[in-house]
């Protein structure tokens, strides 16, 4: 039987046999079941865990309260009750009922951070695993320098898992259209990155925002720490879709989703990229040298690496993917490879 006075008695001059009593082992048998309770419930259903925990520590809080103020009444204002004499009927039930509720919210306090410790060790022992994560949702993010490639392995990729796929690289071509067309200058910080602000997502399928002189553009604003910033929060709000989204650009690994499931870099030389791009412009019957698309490149490359803010570089955890001597479906097929050996680890 659960006795509250051989407990604490035994609490006060421990022996073998008082351990042994029933007094004793009662509180901490229940206790050690509350404990696993706790545990086996904060596994099964963390969050039915938390509401029976709250529950379960006020109510025990709130008995407690109700029986000290009863007894601290007794003990101030009527010490005679306490010592069991000239007891009226109904100051013998509240005496009686306070010493009981006293006992109850005392064991209940124990059995109930028995409870709470139980779903925590749970918690401590159980972290979500990133493959769990990987599961349900997927982020892929894809740097790298013009014309490597990256976006076509973006857009393949994102087919084939059918996930929604931005290129953000429109983001920033567009702010300098935008900024253009306000009449501003594109070295115009506070325009361009009102531009930014302002900018309507439904617009980037702007055919005009493919050419050589957007990207440009584009390169001149995307120095900018308030286009940059004014540019972060539909960037991550992409990339935080249910099933996750495939992104493309110069910081997304770095900057944008930090904590991508997987990382790559896509490069390739830059006369191989100009070679490419070239092809792109020959092929819309844009009339531009290779040279001077060659020229563009290395520009580009050279101002969005030494920029101070987000500078194009693949992030520490990235896998490199060089394109230099693939084309298009091999590229996809490594890249394909890279996913598949990142979701097994
Ligand atoms: O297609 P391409 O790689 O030539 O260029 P893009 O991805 O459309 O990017 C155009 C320019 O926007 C780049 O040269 C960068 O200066 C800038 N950009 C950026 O700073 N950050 C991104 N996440 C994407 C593009």
């Amino acid at each position: 039987m659960l006795n509250f006075v051989t407990f604490m008695e035994c609490l006060n001059a421990p022996n073998s046999t008082c351990m042994t009593s029933p007094g004793v082992l009662a509180p901490v048998v229940l206790t050690l079941m509350l404990v696993g309770a706790g545990a086996l419930l904060a596994r099964r259903d963390r969050k039915r865990f938390r509401v029976l925990r709250s529950r379960g520590i006020w109510g025990t809080f709130l008995i407690l309260a109700y029986s000290v103020i009863v007894l601290a009444y007794f003990f101030l204002f009527s010490p005679d009750a306490v010592m069991g004499a000239a007891q009226s009927d109904i100051e013998n039930g509240f005496w009686i009922t306070a010493v009981l509720l006293c006992g109850i919210g005392i064991a209940g306090l124990v059995g109930m951070l028995g409870f709470a410790l139980g779903g925590w060790l749970v918690k401590k022992k159980k972290p979500a695993s990133s493959s769990a994560t990987m599961a349900n949702r997927l982020v892929i993010a894809i740097d790298g320098p013009a014309a490597s490639g990256k976006g076509t392995v973006a857009k393949r990729i994102a087919q084939h898992y059918g996930l929604p796929c931005l290129d953000t690289g429109l983001l920033y071509r567009a702010v300098a259209r935008d900024c253009v067309a306000n009449g501003a200058a594109l070295e115009d910080e506070v325009a361009a990155t009102a531009a930014a602000r302002a900018l309507d997502a439904a617009t980037l399928d702007d055919p005009n925002l493919r050419g050589p002189a957007a990207g440009d553009a584009a390169s001149i604003v995307a120095k900018m720490p308030g286009v940059r910033a004014a540019l972060l929060d539909y960037q991550r709000r992409f990339a935080s879709q249910p099933g996750g989204a495939v992104l493309d650009g110069r910081d997304i690994g770095t900057v944008i989703c930090p904590n991508a499931d997987v990382k790559m870099f896509v490069t390739a030389t830059a006369e191989e990229r100009a070679r490419r791009r070239h092809l792109e412009h020959q092929a819309r019957g844009e009339d531009i040298s290779y040279d001077m698309v060659l020229t563009d490149i290395r520009r580009r490359d050279e101002r969005d690496s030494a920029r101070n803010v987000a500078p194009l570089e693949a992030a520490a955890d990235a896998i490199t993917l060089d394109t230099t001597t693939l084309n298009a479906d091999a590229a996809f097929a490594a890249a394909l490879e890279i996913i598949a050996a990142k979701r097994k680890t």
